[in-house]
């Protein structure tokens, strides 16, 4: 099949090379020049692993081709997916104005029949403004619309993606349905459960799934502070939690909480949605009160270890927001950064792929080549991304480089025997061990 896919960020592109790869010819197009010049090079604009493979495969065969414009993208195609990013407005709200373009554009450059995919998250009832403005646009062309929304982890968004565990499409009509379940073929072939249901259902469940996802990891750091003030160990509650099959263990990972682009966002439209639909879903804000109080204990916890931070260094290992990924949007460790500044720590930051973005979102914050060149000289050391690499740490070399040991795991990821064994004072989340 023919399909567009408007909007060549993180989920735009997965999806391109995830569609290319099982025998789909893709048209990717974006309102970045700069973004569709580095495509057309052959450079993924951004780290994931296997994106970079499987996108120098799919151009070098012609499966993906990069175009300037949505006219030229919808040109004969049947599925067109809307990409685009939904930020947050000030009060929360998620702002559309760039999925209402997209729709207006594939609505004018439309040939012929068209199913138009809403794979950005977006709050339910848009799919009813999008329909309206196919309907408005285009007379004589027959649109459908589809909501299908990703469930794509960065740092395995290509694994999700080829082997996702469902397909969720949500649409009104038979016709697009139909469209969908052509589109999604090789997939159910090979087994993948597609659940379909209606355009609302769809676009609240995603809404729902990642607050709900937000809410575990919430939760299990709430439970951390009461761990460490009874004496019990958060990573054996979070097992015994999860051995209940009825919670599950996902999610339950305590630390520095969670970051990333889409939490925070969805919890924020999340809950500006629910109170214009009359219900004030405090929960929801709540998730992130606790998310902020997360990072604010383990900075506290810095603090104390410490005693007089003015003028200490700090190293932080890992500074993207979870491991395998260059994206640091609300990453926990930059939120970190800033309120030890803010008591007048010097804070040294060292990622194995985020560390120019990091410096570009925090200026003050200095770069190390390596864990070692940021330990130097450090009086402590936060473990704050769980990086792979970072599992193998020297702890007698970094203790050697180091004017204090101490060690703050904000992941609970380190060998702390070693780490002791080397001299360091070391302190996890949830537990004294
Ligand atoms: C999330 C959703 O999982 C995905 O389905 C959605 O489409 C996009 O948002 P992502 O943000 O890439 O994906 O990462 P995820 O693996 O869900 O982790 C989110 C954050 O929570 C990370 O900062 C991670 O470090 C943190 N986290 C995760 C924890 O603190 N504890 C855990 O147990 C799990």
């Amino acid at each position: 099949m023919r399909i567009a896919v408007v909007g060549a960020g993180h989920v735009g592109l997965v999806t391109a090379v995830t569609f290319a790869h099982v025998g789909h010819d893709v048209a990717v197009t974006d309102t970045d020049a700069e973004k569709l010049s580095m495509l057309r090079a052959g450079e993924c604009p951004f780290f994931e692993p296997g994106m970079q493979d499987l996108l120098t495969a799919s151009l070098a065969s012609g499966a993906v081709t990069v175009v300037d414009s949505v006219g030229e993208a919808v040109d004969a195609v049947e599925v067109a997916f809307v990409c685009v990013g939904t930020p947050p407005r000030a009060s929360g709200e998620a702002n559309l104005i760039a999925v209402e373009r997209s729709v207006q554009a594939i609505a004018q450059g439309a040939t012929g029949p068209l199913v138009v995919v809403e794979k950005s998250t977006v709050p339910a009832g848009t799919a009813e403004r999008v329909g309206a403005i196919l309907a408005n646009a285009a007379p004589g062309v027959t649109f459908g619309v589809a909501s299908n929304p990703e469930f794509l982890r960065e740092g395995s968004a290509v694994e999700d993606s080829l082997h996702p565990e469902r397909i969720l499409v949500g649409a009104d009509t038979p016709e697009a349905f139909e469209v969908m379940r052509r589109l999604y073929a090789p997939f159910t072939d090979a087994g993948v459960p597609l659940i379909e249901t209606d355009v609302a259902t769809a676009e609240l469940s995603k809404h729902a799934v990642n607050a709900f996802l937000a809410l575990k990891v919430s939760f299990i750091n709430a439970v951390a502070r009461v761990a460490e003030a009874v004496g019990a160990d958060v990573r054996d509650v979070a097992d015994l939690m999860g051995s209940d099959p009825r919670v599950g263990r996902g999610m339950l990972s305590a630390g520095l909480g969670f970051g990333g682009s889409c939490f925070h966002k969805d919890l924020l439209a999340f809950h500006h949605l629910s109170a214009q639909a009359g219900y004030d879903f405090r929960l929801l804000p709540e998730i992130i009160r606790l998310n902020d109080e997360t990072v604010a204990s383990v900075a506290k916890r810095v603090e104390d270890a410490l005693w007089n931070p003015e003028g200490k260094k700090v190293a932080l290992l890992g500074l993207a927001f979870k491991p395998g990924t260059d994206d640091i949007r609300f990453a926990p460790a930059l939120e970190l950064a800033r309120l030890l500044f803010a008591k007048g720590a010097v804070v040294v930051g060292y990622d194995p792929q985020a560390g120019d973005a990091a410096k570009a979102e925090v200026p003050e914050l200095e770069l190390a080549a390596s864990p070692y060149e940021a330990a130097a000289g450090a009086s402590c050391l936060v473990l704050c991304t769980e990086w792979e690499e970072l599992s193998e740490l020297d702890m007698v070399r970094l203790g050697s480089v180091m004017s204090e040991r101490l060690i703050v795991d904000g992941r609970n990821f380190l060998d702390a025997e070693a780490a002791r064994a080397a001299g360091f004072t070391y302190s996890g989340v949830g537990h004294s061990k």
